[in-house]
């Protein structure tokens, strides 16, 4: 994105920031009629981070924003933006701005006229030429410069995503709010886009809230994922955090893939669970904190974490080759085993050489390091 403006461009290291929570949700909780859809929700959100609520259908996630944009007021428990209480904040009174789940283009308006009109509103009136400036601005930026006097019907999907994106950075809201924004694009136009919301946040230092339901989407752009279940806020963390500590298997399961064994604890050992599973086999892997001998858990080993080989090895699992799917840098094996069914390997593509390819129907011995296998919450 060339000529981004130098009063827009984003200088301050996120690490080191010690200023105020931009926007933050004290023990927010929301109910319609008999639903939960928010249940005492408890966030900060750090002045330029891009933080992304992920989650399944149903679980709170549009809820969550529209209470922070003001469409919503809470049932309980407050929100706050920059250190002060607005549940009975008006929207438009708020340094936010909200990219909706449909984009809610005004179809009757041209692009200028769809991102300047939230200018147009403002007291005391901005003349004709900033809004212009502005309203030119924010074309650049979204890479639509030539595009002012078209009418949004005769646009391409990711072109009105990007007239709605437009028309929310041109108030330069101290928080956007992005709601699922590209949920309607195709996959190719889905990942340019997502590279240009990563640069837009990068360089124009708003702070963004995104809600998705794209495990992928919420990994590849935000600097911290709230995962969401049933209205709750089940775990917080960076990409790399929820990949690597799930604190439970819900979590582990919708970050990232992962195979997962039932069992309960037998032993703990130098931080070392061994598990029983109910056909007798032992497994083992990191205990976490919190489950103890005797405790059902549930066993995740990620894809990668297998090694296969063709001689047995001490610990290792029997199992005969079911399927081999070549996905270029990798290859995944779905293999069976007699107790734990099918396991998902994936070999990457140096190892995946010469006599270390398998073939479908083979019998092959998997296992894993232990420090690499987390013992987790089974729910
Ligand atoms: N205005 C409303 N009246 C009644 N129930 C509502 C209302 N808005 C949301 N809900 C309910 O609250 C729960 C959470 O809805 P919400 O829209 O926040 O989910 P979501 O995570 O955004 O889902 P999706 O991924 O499908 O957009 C759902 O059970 C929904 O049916
Ligand atoms: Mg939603």
């Amino acid at each position: 994105m060339a000529h981004i403006p130098v009063d827009l461009q984003y200088t301050a290291n996120k690490q080191s920031d010690s200023r105020p929570p931009i926007a933050a949700l004290r023990n927010v909780s929301k109910v319609f009629g008999s639903v939960i859809a928010a249940d005492a929700l408890n966030l900060s959100i750090a002045q330029g981070e891009f933080l992304s609520f992920l989650g399944p259908s149903g679980c709170g996630k549009t809820t969550a924003l529209r209470m922070l944009a003001g469409f919503e007021a809470p049932t309980s428990g407050d929100v706050l933006i920059d250190g002060q209480a607005v549940n009975d904040l008006e929207p438009y009174r708020r340094p936010v701005n909200m990219v909706f789940q449909s984009y809610a283009l005004f179809p009757h308006l041209n692009v200028s006229d769809n991102i300047g009109y939230g200018l147009r509103q403002r007291r005391p009136r901005l003349s004709r030429g900033e809004i212009a400036g502005k309203v030119g601005r924010a074309l650049e930026i979204v890479r639509l410069t030539g595009f002012e006097s078209r009418r949004v019907w005769e646009m391409s999907g990711g072109q009105q995503q990007r007239v709605a994106l437009a028309r929310a950075i041109v108030n330069e809201p101290k928080l956007l709010l992005l709601d699922e924004p590209l949920a309607a694009l195709d996959r190719k136009l889905r990942k340019e886009m997502q590279i240009e919301l990563q640069d837009l946040q990068r360089q124009i230092g708003i702070t963004f809230v995104l809600v998705t339901h794209d495990q992928e989407e919420a990994l590849s752009l935000s600097d911290r994922i709230c995962v969401m279940r049933g209205g709750r806020i089940v775990q917080t963390g960076s990409p790399q955090d929820l990949y690597d500590q799930p604190k439970s298997r819900y979590v582990a399961d919708f970050v990232g893939t992962s195979n997962f064994f039932d069992g309960t604890i037998d032993a703990v050992v130098d931080g070392i669970a061994t598990l029983a599973t109910r056909s007798g086999l032992r497994l083992q892997g990191a205990a976490t904190a919190g489950l103890s001998v005797g405790a059902a858990v549930c066993l995740s080993v990620r894809p990668e974490q297998i090694r296969m080989s063709r001689d047995a090895v001490p610990g290792g699992l029997a199992c005969t080759v079911h399927n081999r799917i070549f996905l270029g840098e990798h290859t995944e094996y779905l293999v069976q085993h007699p107790a734990l069914g099918t396991v998902n390997v994936l070999t990457p593509r140096l190892i995946e050489s010469g006599d270390m390819s398998f073939q479908t129907g083979e019998q092959v011995h998997i296992n894993w390091n232990p420090g690499r296998a987390l013992v987790l919450s089974p729910d």
